[in-house]
């Protein structure tokens, strides 16, 4: 087969109904790809789906339950391997400066925000991981609306990119991974950058599955795998996600943060459970014998003079004040929700779901304080639609999007009513969209 029927049925297999523009999408790409490195020889092309969390916010690096599902929007990577060593790296968007650096074991990092941070993340920690060296390679990066993954909306943009990244690099080298591995390679890489995020958001774009979210556990086997299962999104009703267009920038420091206060936690709950690593080993003692052990605040000087280490997390300083009690309250109970949520998937039960869903929201809120005003708005604004099940933020947090279970004669006031409210009070546009949830990431040629 050519490379165009090989591509042709790649993209019918991967988009099925929407196959058709997807085509057009592709051939401008490689139309593209051609304008910048000449030709189109030994073209391989890359896709990785972003990701929305059904339920299961900020669990994923306790060790816990997440409910994430792959998203129909993606990162395409244009590439092929160059003879020299270095990686050259251009995005269809002029506002993405091109990068260049050579391959290396150890890739010094780029200044704060540039993109090309996650590539560099990519190729450190994989050749360290193979401890050899992948090729140099000529990429070009499509991402752009409305089939890309809208980015700093919490939709896992820059895990996208991550995967297509390293999956791209996989392919050029002809490594072979394992899954499982390759995902927490991938994580790492995101370290790279400097966030402390979990593996949610890399396992949903790795093993999304057509109309399924994933019920995850986070916690791995001793063998270093995970227990994971696919369920259909309900018929009875549909997500729709709906995007703020707000994007806070001292997101990752928040983030951090609370990733800080569950170690806190778990570092205090070992004086009287000593076995416990994370916080999910005592999702089996009733929360009121746990509370007790958990001050509401304590600064990370506190806890030094404890001799409690929190490990290396970026942006902390001591003086930080950390809500222990509070933000380990919500991974409780959220993964609580989560085991809730998979049963209410299983017995369609929709209404049980939307409750779980906007309890979850209000943990979020309240106990992990990751919402914003702009997401209240539109979570207020969701629950004034009559039929409504259920709405909640969906993501890290600060901005973003929130997530909401309508029913389908719904649909229509939903949107009109949110957007509206959403202008009136906010003086901002909300972008409504379903979440169709699509395939794992792949290569397409
Ligand atoms: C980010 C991280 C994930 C997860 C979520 C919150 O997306 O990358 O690992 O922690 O936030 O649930």
């Amino acid at each position: 087969m050519s490379m165009n029927e090989l591509l042709t049925s790649a993209i019918d297999t991967i988009y099925g109904a929407e196959s058709a523009a997807q085509q057009t999408r592709y051939q401008q790409a490689i139309e593209r790809f051609r304008s910048h490195f000449g030709d189109s020889e030994h073209l391989r092309i890359i896709r990785a789906p972003g990701r929305v969390n059904l339920i299961g916010e900020h669990t994923d690096y306790n060790h816990g339950y997440v409910m994430p599902a792959a998203l129909d929007k993606d990162v395409v990577i244009l590439a092929r391997s160059r003879a020299d060593g270095i990686v050259n790296m251009h995005n269809v968007e002029a506002s993405f400066a091109p990068i260049q650096f050579p391959v290396a074991e150890q890739v010094p990092i780029g200044p704060v925000g540039d993109w090309g941070n996650y590539v560099r993340g990519v190729v450190q920690i994989f050749s360290q991981y193979m401890q050899k060296l992948p090729p140099g390679m000529d990429l070009l990066v499509v991402s752009e609306p409305p089939y890309g993954v809208p980015r700093g909306a919490g939709l896992s943009s820059s895990t996208a990119f991550t995967v297509a990244t390293a999956m791209t690099v996989c392919s050029l080298a002809q490594w072979t991974v394992e899954p499982e591995e390759f995902i927490r390679l991938c994580s790492d890489s995101e370290w790279y950058v400097g966030t402390r995020g979990g593996i949610m958001d890399q396992f949903a774009s790795v093993f999304g599955e057509l109309g399924h979210a994933l019920f995850l556990d986070c916690r791995p086997t001793t063998a270093g795998y995970y227990r994971y299962q696919s369920l259909p999104l309900p018929h009875e009703a549909n997500l729709l996600v709906v995007d703020s267009g707000v994007h806070h920038e001292n997101a990752r420091g928040e983030f951090n943060q609370r990733v800080a206060a569950c170690r806190a936690g778990v570092g205090l709950l070992r004086k009287m459970h000593p076995t416990v690593t994370h916080l999910r080993d005592v999702q089996g003692i009733p929360w009121q014998q746990l509370e007790g052990l958990l001050p509401e605040s304590v600064t990370v000087r506190d806890l030094q003079q404890q001799g409690l280490e929190l490990g290396e997390i970026p942006g902390l300083d001591e003086t930080t004040a950390l809500r222990v009690r509070a933000c380990c309250r919500h991974v409780w109970t959220e993964n609580q929700r989560v085991i809730h949520a998979v049963d209410a998937l299983e017995s369609g039960d929709i209404v049980g779901l939307g409750h779980l869903l906007t309890a979850a929201h209000r943990s979020a809120r309240d106990d992990y304080s990751i919402s914003c005003p702009e997401l209240e708005v539109l979570i207020q604004s969701a629950q004034q639609v009559e039929g409504v099940f259920g709405a909640r933020l969906t993501g890290a947090g600060w901005g973003g999007c929130i997530i909401a279970l309508v029913p389908p004669h719904a649909i229509a006031t939903f949107q009109q009513n949110v957007q509206d409210f959403y202008f009136a009070k906010t003086g901002r546009t909300a972008n409504v969209f379903p979440c169709r949830a699509g395939s794992g990431a792949s290569v397409m040629i």
